[in-house]
């Protein structure tokens, strides 16, 4: 248990919930606002209609999302690793009526959570640069999922984290392969934070047995939930959007998200496939020779079986030039035309005569 982390959330979710209010109102008009439109166009095409289906939202963080979730009509559980974020949130539910689970988990332990019980693990962005054991995290997610079950998440873009992002100019801060741990020691003890790389999550995900199958890299859109450029979406209007133009604000010219939706794989359907792709690889690398009857060291090849089907499709009317090719088909070897023509005229000598 990564008390630090806990102790920091704990200690500032009051404030973080502050500032949550006012967007409810928006939230409750339209649930799907609780994504950026490219996530929510992932979710709907893995599920169209969301009543009834389990979802669990791990680092739920401001449950906004769990909140769109609930809205739309699944059964959501709710997970973090921080008590006063859960209760923040619970409060906001128990004033609407809105039936939701909150469990206090750490995303690396999930020991309350039973196998195979949610049909979509969730995870929003800023949930990553918390977690020191992606493995560990992954290996979970793909426990509780049902068979075929999908994690779907998003994440501030790791194209950003060697940047200080603190001006207008574009400074590099750190090496991209700097991932961590960021170790600082607020008040309440020692916080970790990490910079995963692109393929820190995805080959984390892979192995795990959670097989991507769609990425995305995207920006912050008009009227998504989080304008990034801008303090607040009035500020964004009033600027006409414009940092969303890269030639007008160079930031923009980096994608500041990154998405992926993975489906949970069986450990044995993981290895079969890796076996069949050996397989197909191998016979891909050597295919297997049509023996060709003409050329060096030529043998006679058509067996009585070839021979009669010759003297079958001669007997419908076919040409020597269509039987050949039936017969290559068929047999998978190439009979010369002139066999052939030995073949109808009866002059074959077949190799046991
Ligand atoms: C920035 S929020 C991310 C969720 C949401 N997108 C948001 O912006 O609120 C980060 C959340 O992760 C939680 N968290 C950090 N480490 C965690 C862990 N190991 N397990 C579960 N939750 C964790 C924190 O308590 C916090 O609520």
């Amino acid at each position: 248990m990564n008390n630090g982390v806990m102790n920091w959330w704990n200690n500032r979710s009051d404030e973080y919930y502050g500032g949550i209010h006012g967007q409810l109102e928006k939230l409750k008009k339209d649930p799907t606002w609780a994504f950026p439109s490219v996530i929510w166009e992932m979710i709907r095409k893995n599920f169209p209609d969301l009543r009834g289906r389990r979802v669990l939202v791990p680092s739920s963080g401001d449950n906004f999302a769990v909140f769109g979730f609930h809205l739309l009509g699944a059964e959501v559980t709710s997970c973090d690793i921080a008590e006063r974020q859960l209760t923040n949130a619970k409060k906001i539910a128990d004033a609407h009526g809105w039936r939701i689970e909150f469990i206090r988990q750490d995303s690396m332990e999930l020991d309350r959570i039973g196998d195979g019980e949610y049909d979509l693990v969730y995870t929003s962005n800023g949930c990553h640069v918390w977690i020191p054991d992606l493995p560990k995290m992954y290996a979970n997610f793909h426990r509780v999922l049902k068979p075929g079950g999908r994690y779907i998440m998003f994440e501030t873009h790791p194209f950003i984290r060697p940047f200080d992002d603190s001006g207008i100019e574009i400074i590099i801060d750190k090496a991209y392969e700097d991932t961590g741990p960021f170790v600082s020691n607020v008040k309440t003890g020692e916080i970790a934070e990490f910079a995963w790389r692109i393929m820190d999550i995805y080959n984390a995900m892979q192995n795990a047995g959670l097989k991507v199958t769609h990425m995305e890299e995207f920006h912050p859109e008009k009227g998504d939930y989080d304008d990034w450029f801008y303090g607040s979406t009035e500020e964004a209007e009033a600027d006409e959007y414009k940092k969303l133009d890269w030639k007008q604000n160079l930031w923009a010219a980096l994608p500041q998200w990154i998405g992926f939706s993975a489906k949970k794989e069986s450990r044995k359907m993981n290895e079969l496939r890796q076996a069949y792709e050996q397989k197909l690889s191998e016979a891909i690398a050597n295919p297997p020779r049509i023996h060709n009857e003409r050329g060096a060291g030529r043998k006679r090849v058509a067996t009585k079986e070839i021979a009669a089907r010759v003297l079958e499709l001669r007997g419908q009317g076919l040409s020597q030039a269509k039987i050949t090719v039936i017969a290559a088909e068929e047999f998978n070897i190439k009979i010369g035309r002139t066999t052939v023509g030995e073949i109808i005229r009866g002059n074959y000598k077949l190799p046991d005569e």
